[in-house]
């Protein structure tokens, strides 16, 4: 396996992912991790990522030096490269004036790090610090016109920096260099290969499980529905799963859950409690409090379904694992969703938790789902946040409004699937209902009615977003059909913040 040691970048994900994507296994461990650890997982190479911080600041992550002598491959991106500079030669990493952001003309020379690519080629730059005075032993094989060390290596040691970030996309070979480290340079086995995954996952969920039962609580999202046909596949009619319709779902919603898991062959229990949530709700307009009520009763409704020797199935995926092993590592914790269920209910501790997705990304999980023969439909649902409508309610939650906003919002997803903007061109899209009346005119009538906000974005993992920018006829189509058909909707408007400054989710 390769190993990434995590220095706080934002992409360390996608070194991760970019790695298996060579088939080659990857583990991020925080820049805490101690060599011995590393060495204990005897990686055929090690990446160090980037990261926000200068090596010169007090209390920046350094680098280990006794990870350079492991003896295997090492790579280190931007701040990865300055690490290592500045662990071998302290004071030759500097600032770089403004830096060097985005796009930049690459002259490489002949190396095994670049086989294969032009002498010049186009990457995308991110920094401010720059290694200015090569490392004894070290020796420049790529310049900007902004820095002449752009990347260098080891004269003897098989050791690689980059100033540039090869993991993303608008860097043009980045792709390539990554493979040539790991495949040239690091040999490493591709052993990574979700079908083989499938097969040996299960035999250890069997062994892990034993002679028990799970209970899974599902939603019909794509981690909950591949987690389960997973499971299932593993343990059979051992598998309870559980669909609590909490009130706040949206049309349709529960019956297409219930049709899915019977398509992969699980028979869904559905446990209808909208009417304890609804009136638990009943008046309250603060968002954190609706989630802290939704929270407290989704575990009522769900403790007493849980044997005593059950276990809990839970889909945490891999980036949920890596937030939690940085804890101790420089990574900034962005994490707003908490699994309640792990804090209430304390099973972790008793070791009553099943996570059979905690190794996957969440590509690899729709992949597994395919695999496994869960339908498209789920594999390339939106994102549904766990509250539900209920976030998507401002102010008060009423069965009234719930009924307004679902019609609303099965119009904008029905008319995005129309013109083929679901599925890919949007990441999420939802309908909101504000707190607002306004004034308008139908057949010659004034009306005083209720506004409704549509949200629609692009993103990849939904940390940042970007409004969608969806063709003006559809969002015609779509206003005058909420419009319409809606009764009590007088005005239709389009969310066009991206994320950050806004959320996707108003509240
Ligand atoms: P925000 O609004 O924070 O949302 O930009 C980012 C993504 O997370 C989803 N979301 C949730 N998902 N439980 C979930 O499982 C939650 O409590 C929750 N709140 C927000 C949101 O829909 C978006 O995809």
């Amino acid at each position: 396996m390769i190993v990434v040691v995590d220095f706080g970048s934002q992409y360390n994900q996608l070194i991760a992912r970019r790695v298996r994507s060579h088939g080659v296994p990857a583990r991020i461990l925080p820049y805490s991790a101690k060599a011995a650890e590393i060495r204990a997982l005897a990686p055929s190479g090690i990446i160090l990522s980037g990261g926000p911080a200068s090596v010169h600041a007090k209390d920046s992550p350094q680098l280990d030096p006794e990870i350079l002598a492991l003896g295997v491959p090492v790579l280190g991106i931007c701040y990865g490269m300055q690490a290592i500079a500045h662990a071998s030669s302290p004071g030759s990493v500097s600032g770089a004036g403004d830096g060097e952001y985005g796009r930049a003309a690459l002259a490489v020379s002949d190396d095994p790090l670049f086989a294969g690519l032009p002498s010049d080629t186009t990457v995308w730059m991110s920094h401010r610090d720059a290694v200015r005075e090569l490392p004894a032993n070290w020796r420049a094989i790529a310049s900007t016109p902004g820095c002449a060390c752009a990347a260098m290596r080891h004269e003897s040691n098989p050791w690689w920096g980059v100033q540039f970030h090869p993991e993303v996309h608008h860097t043009e070979h980045g792709e390539r260099i990554l493979a040539n480290f790991v495949e040239r340079i690091c040999a490493a086995h591709k052993t990574w290969n979700l079908g083989d995954w499938i097969e040996r996952h299960v035999e250890s969920l069997r062994a892990e499980v034993g002679a028990r039962n799970v209970v899974a609580a599902v939603s019909g999202g794509v981690d909950s529905t591949v987690m389960a046909a997973l499971l299932h596949r593993a343990l059979g009619e051992r598998l309870r799963c559980i669909f609590i319709d909490n009130g706040l779902v949206r049309t349709g919603e529960t019956e297409q859950a219930v049709a899915i898991f019977k398509s992969v062959g699980i028979s869904l229990e559905v446990v209808d409690a909208s009417a304890k949530f609804l009136s638990a709700l009943a008046n309250v307009e603060d968002p954190e409090e609706k989630r802290r009520i939704i929270g407290r009763i989704f575990i009522e409704v769900l403790a007493p379904l849980i044997g005593s020797h059950d276990l809990l199935a839970q889909g945490t995926l891999y980036p949920d694992v890596i937030e939690s092993v940085s804890t101790h590592g420089p990574s900034a914790r962005i994490k707003t969703h908490h699994n309640r269920v792990d804090e209430v209910l304390g099973l972790i501790k008793e070791g009553r938790i099943v996570e059979p997705l905690r190794e996957l990304f969440k590509d690899e999980v729709r992949e597994v789902g395919r695999r496994l023969g869960v339908p498209h439909e789920a594999i390339v649902r939106h994102p549904f946040p766990g509250p539900g409508l209920a976030v998507r309610i401002i102010g008060p939650v009423s069965a009234d409004r719930l009924a307004l906003l679902r019609a609303a919002d099965l119009i904008f997803v029905e008319e995005l699937k129309r013109a083929d903007l679901y599925d890919t061109k949007t990441w999420q899209a939802f309908a909101v209902l504000l707190p607002v009346r306004t004034v308008g005119v139908m057949g010659d009538e004034r009306t005083f009615g209720n506004v409704v906000a549509l949200r629609a974005v692009t993103a990849t993992d939904g940390m940042t977003a970007d409004w969608a920018r969806l063709p003006h006829d559809v969002l015609a189509r779509v206003s005058t059909r909420i419009v319409n058909e809606v009764r009590g909707i007088t005005r239709v408007v389009f969310d066009i913040t991206s994320k950050p400054p806004s959320t996707i989710e108003w509240e």
